[in-house]
């Protein structure tokens, strides 16, 4: 793996520019070093696609159009086709038709990623149920594997969150705990497909009954799988649906810049109907600064990345689709595989394109310390700590399983005996950082030392340093 060396910091403006040329050479370098990091497949999540020609292409959209704001509506006609087809293509690989034969009109919007699509999802519930049900202390039940985004929706918009367990075996929602939790101001269920800690899908059929007897919503987190499972069901997998042939699904997170392969920086959310969408829109008749109406949070919205999305999700087709989750599940499979030749090794319920591993025999850290030596970044979880490998493009290389259970192998022997009780590697979401994970750490020590991490991620460079 290649090794990442701290740049320079720039203080301030060059006095007289660098010029496209020198720009351009430092930027093919930093992303050269950078691609090594999961050029050769080592790497689980992050970069779904890995596929050059892909990359080449949406670079290439983006760069026609960059400098479109999609707010402009009247100036860029293009953008208004490009995300209504954007949108349609998701709707028809997640079953819209089921909604439209119940007569309804199955929609949606396009923001910068899942996490602003789980976000827009709790806003517009949370307004339905003001304006349909006079619900102004709303709450939503999550299973307790939900992506973190909901917990910051719940944050940022007041909603109270009931944290619902999950079977430890099967790694879904309890279904009982959840029907129980149900009360007056439940304005939101919520199951994914799959979640993010163990790759696994809820039961969404269940979840759906739940919705349609009280009358609430179900929003699906398709942010990880909304783009890959559909074609694993269709290519004869053991895949449930999730989608909108359920009844009580009101909306569906999808990420067109997940398994969608597009740019980084958008996602699909679909509603059930648009009476529901109405509920997310922000108009302001009386604003000094003209009549403003917006369909979700951003206000200017890149026509590059709408741009670059439709150009690969369009090049591609279905059959582009169906091939890469073929081999992706492919590989997930015989990774597993490898995981399972191990009796001292468990996968977390029954995964399919993302697994999760843990030990009963030793801590998994040991495992994770000595596959990093071997150039392999994973994931850590904790609570209980596993390993999570989400398996993309870069894995489906000849030769990547192999040399994963080849590593595997010796990982697990390097567990049994480790050179020091504690490992060094721990669970940082979107890294791997230092081990804080210890039982009895103050959580309020942690949470502060979390904010110092991130201050020292946006720290600029002052004057004397440079
Ligand atoms: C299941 C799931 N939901 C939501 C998100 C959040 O997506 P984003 O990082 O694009 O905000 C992720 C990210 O990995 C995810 O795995």
């Amino acid at each position: 793996m290649a090794e990442q060396r701290p740049v320079r910091p720039r203080f301030g403006f060059d006095e007289r520019g660098l010029g496209a040329d020198a720009v351009l050479r430092e930027l093919d370098e930093i992303a050269r070093r950078e691609d090594g990091v999961w050029a050769d497949g080592r790497c689980s999540g992050t970069i779904y696609c890995g596929d050059r020609a892909v990359y080449d292409l949406s670079g290439q959209a983006f760069s026609r159009f960059s400098y479109v704001n999609a707010l402009q509506r009247d100036m860029c006609p293009s953008q208004t086709r490009f995300e209504a087809e954007i949108i349609a293509m998701t709707l028809d690989m997640l079953h819209g038709d089921a909604a439209c034969a119940r007569g309804l009109e199955p929609c949606g919007t396009i923001g910068s990623g899942g996490s602003e699509s789980i976000l827009s999802a709790i806003f517009t519930h949370r307004e339905w149920a003001r304006a349909e049900k006079g619900i102004d202390a709303p709450e939503m039940i999550l299973p307790e594997t939900a992506h973190v985004a909901f917990d910051k929706g719940a944050h940022y918009f007041g909603v109270k969150v009931i944290s619902a367990p999950v079977d430890p075996k099967t790694t879904q929602v309890d279904l009982d705990f959840v029907r129980r939790s149900i009360g007056r101001n439940t304005v939101l269920l919520v199951g994914s497909a799959g979640n993010y800690p163990y790759g696994t899908i809820d039961p969404i059929g269940a979840l759906s009954d739940l919705a349609v007897e009280h009358g609430i919503g179900l929003h699906v987190d398709g942010c990880l799988g909304g783009f890959i499972l559909p074609w694993g069901e269709q290519l004869g997998y053991d895949i449930p649906p999730f989608d909108f042939r359920h009844p009580g699904v009101t909306t569906l997170s999808a990420d067109t810049h997940k398994y969608g392969y597009g740019p980084k920086g958008t996602s699909v959310l679909l509603f059930r109907d648009k009476k529901l969408r109405r509920h997310q829109y922000y108009v302001r008749p009386d604003w000094k600064g003209g009549m403003y109406v917006s369909p979700g949070m951003g206000g200017s919205r890149s026509g590059g990345l709408i741009a670059a999305t439709w150009a690969v999700m369009v090049a591609l087709g279905r059959a582009g689709y169906l091939e890469k989750a073929r081999k992706i599940f492919e590989t997930a499979f015989a990774m597993q595989a490898g995981v399972k030749e191990h009796p001292e090794l468990r996968l977390m319920g029954r995964p399919t394109f993302c697994f999760s591993f843990t030990s009963d025999a030793f801590d998994i850290y040991h495992v994770n310390d000595f596959m990093k030596t071997r150039g392999w970044r994973f994931n850590g979880q904790q609570y209980p700590s596993a390993i999570h490998m989400c398996v993309t493009g870069p894995q489906t290389q000849p030769g990547v399983g192999e040399r994963f259970s080849a590593d595997l192998a010796e990982a697990v022997r390097y567990a049994q005996s480790p050179p020091a009780p504690v490992p060094k590697s721990g669970a940082l979401y979107g890294g791997q950082g230092a081990r804080a994970t210890a039982a009895n750490i103050d959580m309020g020590r942690l949470r502060e030392r979390l904010k110092d991490f991130l201050d020292s991620t946006l720290e600029q460079p002052r004057p004397t340093e440079g």
